[in-house]
């Protein structure tokens, strides 16, 4: 039985939703609370069972490798300063995992960034991990999907109900027959415009895939967008061999645009042990006096 132990996060997007502030600084990086939004997506795939991690990279993307690198001097003063907990947190990020980077010359979409982790890949089934979706549950998503493919040994794509008048930002499924969570596919569309999409499940940012996926990544034309499309030859991959969706458990946060990164940051600061009552009391004090703005 073939199993998951390799992992593509893909990180070249330019972060255009963010301007300006990832102008100068990946949109990765952008914190939720006090964790860039990537260390969230590497501890998934690390609580998951994955062993190696490789990062997609692009242009001005240097800040990534330098947080899950060792940083000497900032942990040189912390230990000087006996602040042990804030080191054992910065030295975590560092420790998390086999970590390696490879970049993406042209921005030409998210197949194209699967494809060009191929050689590190191999000949080996692996997952995808995208880092506008973060997702908190019980059994880590990813695992979640990695059991199922223990179970089949065919690719398999996770999705979430979303509400009609969202499926037009997503990859959706059209389903054919349902066996609990998991789903046979008929077709994988991306982004189809408002009024057509064929079901409400539409793909969250983890997938795991067979390597046959690269033969049609490799020919891939450009699809919505304007970009080689991973939810197109996903679907070519679908007519050869199955391709099973599962509608995964766990609370999915959309990290990729502004409302949703802010919501993201008040639920996780509201989970945070020494946040939690003093943004509630601030909460409270903003509507008492009616949101002055
Ligand atoms: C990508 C995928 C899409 C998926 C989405 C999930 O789109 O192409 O199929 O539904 O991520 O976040 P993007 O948001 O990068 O345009």
């Amino acid at each position: 039985m073939k199993t998951v132990k390799k992992a593509i996060i893909p990180a070249a997007g330019l972060g255009t939703r963010f301007l300006p502030a990832t102008k100068a600084m990946p949109k990765e990086m952008l914190p939720i609370v006090d964790k860039p939004t990537i260390q969230y997506i590497v501890e998934e795939a690390i609580e998951s069972g994955i062993e190696d991690i490789i990062i997609v990279t692009g242009k001005g993307k240097r800040a990534i490798e330098d947080h899950f690198d060792h940083a000497f001097e900032l942990e040189q003063n912390l230990m000087e300063k006996q602040k042990f907990e804030l080191l054992e947190k910065v030295k975590h990020a560092s420790d998390l995992a086999n970590i390696h980077y490879i970049r993406q010359k042209e921005p030409k979409g998210l197949g194209h960034a699967v494809w060009c982790a191929r050689k590190f890949i191999g000949d080996e089934p692996f997952a995808v991990l995208l880092g506008d979706d973060i997702v908190q549950a019980e059994k880590p998503c990813l695992r979640q999907l990695i059991e199922e493919y223990e179970q089949t040994q065919a690719s398999v794509i996770g999705v979430q109900t979303v509400p009609e008048s969202e499926t037009h930002r997503y990859g959706i499924i059209d389903p054919i027959g349902q066996n609990g969570r998991r789903y046979q596919v008929r077709q994988f569309v991306e982004k189809p415009k408002q009024g057509t999409a064929p079901s409400n499940l539409a793909i969250m940012g983890r997938y795991v895939l067979n390597p046959e996926i690269f033969m049609f990544l490799e020919e891939q034309q450009i699809g919505a967008g304007g970009e080689i499309q991973l939810t197109d030859a996903i679907q070519r991959l679908n007519e050869i061999q199955r391709v099973f969706a599962y509608d995964f458990e766990g609370k999915r946060y959309d990290v990729g645009e502004k409302l949703g990164f802010i919501k993201t940051t008040v639920e996780f600061a509201l989970n945070h042990e020494d946040l939690k009552e003093d943004v509630m009391k601030f909460m409270e004090d903003l509507l008492k006096n009616k949101i002055e703005v």
